[in-house]
């Protein structure tokens, strides 16, 4: 039995980037899949220290919207970090088979110490050992992530392989990426450049967020960067452009896409209308979800029973790993 693993920060907003190349892999997964595990990554968030009256609404908002993406708690267990203690308890444990080191040249850790006034506080620094507790206390075998949080996810091999091999053992799983297609999905920023959308962007205008208005989304689909127009026909597109038309093909339907490209490549394609039928299908398509994620965050009590049941799962699958390796490491002192 394969088990899939995956989590993300409670930052509160998430976009469609967050959506296509996140969650609604999980979504597949939990069907193909019989042992799923998707989290909300609290403590990962206390590296950069949160505000204690915004962080709940975060993770509520985060609860919601794994919900309203298709998450269900009866096909997958959907919960908080922090509720599950067995993951601190393997960190610390882990702790011990990472090298100072490799964790200062990792380079998530390398582009926080270049920037100016951020405390590189010990947190920080273990933070792949914290992500690796969060995959090997479940024993998973397949992580679904992009390609940033790679050497995070070789590094939560190499303890595991560490460990194992310290203690003559197989006893932890080493973990996987996982993606459905060969190439990784990206969903580019609507300003054109070619760069990801991502929710750290200075201009809102450059992201969809799943809870954008029909207004919203509309203005800013309107105000999307294009290009001049193809000058010869069957042009290749510019990274800008390409950007509709790849966001076209997720969220319109397949004959509307054809007549876009068609006119793209006979050179009569009207940017405007483009982005006029591309902003009424993304409304079409994130409007449904967004009000779901109101629906829920309107019930927190529901939340709640959610991260309850899926905090007992998780703790049940984390008590079983550490049992065993404290077993194996031999905390098992008057038995
Ligand atoms: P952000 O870059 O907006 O801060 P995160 O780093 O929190 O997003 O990413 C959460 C998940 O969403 C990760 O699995 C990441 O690979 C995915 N993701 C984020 N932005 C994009 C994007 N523009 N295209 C595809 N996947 C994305
Ligand atoms: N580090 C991941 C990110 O920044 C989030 C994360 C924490 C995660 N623990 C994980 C992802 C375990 C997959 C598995 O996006």
């Amino acid at each position: 039995m394969q088990t899939v693993l995956s989590g993300s920060r409670p930052t509160g907003l998430f976009h469609l980037g967050n959506y296509f190349g996140a969650i609604a892999n999980y979504v597949k997964m939990q069907d193909d899949f019989d042992n799923c595990y998707f989290f909300i990554a609290d403590y990962h968030s206390f590296t950069t220290h949160t505000d204690p009256l915004v962080l709940p609404q975060h993770v509520k908002r985060a609860m919601a919207t794994y919900l309203a993406c298709g998450l269900d708690p009866n096909k997958a267990s959907v919960y908080v970090q922090s509720d599950v203690p067995e993951i601190p308890e393997l960190y610390l444990l882990l702790a011990m088979f990472a090298n100072k080191g490799e964790l200062e040249k990792c380079t998530t850790f390398k582009e926080k110490a270049r920037q100016k006034g951020q405390t590189l506080n010990a947190g920080l620094l273990t933070y792949p050992v914290l992500m690796a507790a969060d995959i090997l206390v479940h024993r998973a075998h397949k992580v679904p992530v992009g390609k940033d949080q790679m050497q995070h996810l070789e590094m939560a091999r190499n303890f595991a392989q560490r460990f194992n091999h310290h203690y003559d053992t197989d006893f932890l799983v080493l973990p996987e990426a996982f993606s459905y297609t060969e190439e990784l999905i990206k969903i580019l920023s609507l300003d054109g450049t070619g760069s990801k959308m991502s929710k750290s962007d200075n201009n809102v205008n450059n992201a969809v967020f799943l809870t954008d208005t029909d207004e919203a989304i509309l203005k800013k689909l309107k105000k999307a960067t294009a290009d001049a127009g193809p000058q010869e026909p069957n042009a290749q597109k510019s990274d800008a452009v390409q950007g509709l038309f790849n966001l076209m093909q997720l969220v319109s339907k397949p004959e509307t896409l054809a007549e876009f490209e068609a006119a793209y490549n006979d050179c009569s394609i009207r940017y405007g209308d483009l982005k006029v039928q591309l902003g009424k299908d993304m409304v079409d398509y994130v409007g449904p979800i967004r009000d779901k994620i109101a629906e829920l965050e309107s019930k927190p009590s529901y939340l709640k029973e959610v991260a309850a049941a899926g905090a007992e799962t998780a703790r049940k699958s984390g008590r079983e790993t550490l049992d065993g390796v404290r077993e194996i490491m031999g905390i098992n002192y008057f038995a």
